[in-house]
């Protein structure tokens, strides 16, 4: 068993009565379609095999106890004192309260959790929290709910109480994912469709910059905020509903003058970049690689001077990626603001391309980075033990 699962359950034993079930909840990679979830674009996530394990059972009383071992915490409180908190408590009390909002009475229950997956890193902790305890309580409670609704569930409990108004790919990887897929997934219908992840001969590294500016949430609401309010001005010119009817560069440009800059630099991210997922499904599909890695280096250029989520750490990230002739595609990845650069690598070339960034990385701002080899997994599932 993982050591991170076995762990958890050792906890659980020391800390509590009673046989828990346990539970791996996955983090997810984006291979391309950033910040176009919330905008009804189309993106493409996979589980990964980091994530974060749980171990839960009833406890007969009407107290929920969690004990979290990455920060050493403990918390309890009352089933009917349902509240706002802080840190990963809001993202977990959060989920309670979105069941208790579908009028689902829960019961008492103790709860462990603990992960591999480095936070703050853009692989979405906050989702595999959601999603391994919205899942674990969906069956302990005979609940009933399908995964996409559960997805939908973690979601709206992320724009709660932690007040993140994500968009739904991180939820919808963490429940849908699928071994060795990556899913095609149009975020407006929620229709999905699944592609083998990695062609022959090549890897997907993810390279951690270790940094995580703290205004990250507040400045992902206000690019939403942006976006709404150019879509506002555009559909109040054309007769469009959604970024994706925009066909042409022209048409943006009619709105234009009635926008800040800012508005329309990221309309503009926008519409550039639901054009450029659609075109990648396609170069995927037809295994060119090369021009799906080019459509990866312009998605970061969008994302540092249109979008404006990159900093000076991630840009350097990629800007040595394109030093590797190995290397055929490289972006941040994620809400952005730290975290880390997803890369495509001809299989020859992965062990020195990370060496070489490492040591790079580390002379130009003295940070260790870390390089993650991605290993795909199934979303989010209950554990044999
Ligand atoms: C975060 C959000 C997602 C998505 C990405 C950017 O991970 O949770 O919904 O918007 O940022 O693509």
């Amino acid at each position: 068993m993982n050591s991170t699962a076995t762990l958890v359950l050792k906890h659980f034993g020391e800390k509590f009565l009673g046989s828990p079930k346990l539970y791996f909840s996955p983090g997810r990679i984006n291979l391309i379609g950033e910040h176009i979830d919330y905008n009804d674009g189309y993106v493409m996530p996979a589980a990964i095999d980091k994530g974060i394990y749980f171990s839960i059972a009833e406890n007969q009383i009407d107290t929920i106890h969690f004990y979290a071992i990455d920060f050493d915490e403990h918390f309890s409180i009352s089933i009917h004192g349902i509240q706002i908190n802080s840190g990963w408590r809001n993202y977990v009390l959060s989920v309670v309260n979105e069941f208790n909002l579908l009028g689902i009475s829960l019961r008492g229950f103790n709860c462990v959790f603990g992960g591999d997956i480095p936070q703050g890193a853009g692989m979405s902790s906050s989702a595999a929290l959601e999603g391994g305890l919205a899942f674990a309580l969906n069956e302990m409670f005979a609940v009933g709910l399908d995964r996409v609704a559960l997805a939908l569930l973690c979601q709206r409990a992320e724009h709660n109480f932690p007040n993140v108004n994500c968009g739904i790919m991180d939820q919808f990887a963490n429940m849908m994912g699928k071994k060795d897929q990556v899913i095609l997934l149009d975020c407006k219908t929620l229709e999905q469709s699944y592609f083998p992840l990695v062609k022959e001969g090549y890897k997907i590294v993810l390279i951690n910059s270790k940094v995580h500016h703290s205004l990250a949430a507040g400045e992902y609401n206000i690019r939403r905020q942006k976006c709404e309010q150019g879509l506002a001005i555009l559909t109040s010119l054309l007769s469009i509903q959604s970024f994706r009817d925009i066909t042409s560069a022209d048409e943006l440009e009619i709105g234009k003058s009635a926008m800040t800059l800012k508005q329309y630099n990221c309309c503009k991210y926008v519409v550039e970049e639901i054009r450029r997922t659609k075109k990648a499904a396609k170069l995927l599909q037809s295994n060119d690689m090369k021009g799906f890695g080019k459509l990866m280096l312009e998605t970061h250029e969008g994302l540092s001077k249109l979008y404006e989520v990159s900093c000076d750490e991630l840009d350097f990230l990629v800007d040595q990626a394109k030093l590797f002739p190995a290397v055929i595609g490289s972006r941040l990845m994620g809400g952005g603001f730290g975290g880390c650069t997803i890369n495509i690598v001809e299989e020859a070339g992965v062990e020195n391309f990370i060496q070489q960034t490492i040591i790079a990385y580390e002379q130009q701002f003295n940070i260790h980075s870390e390089a993650y080899i991605v290993e795909t997994s199934d979303g989010t599932a209950k554990l044999p033990h």
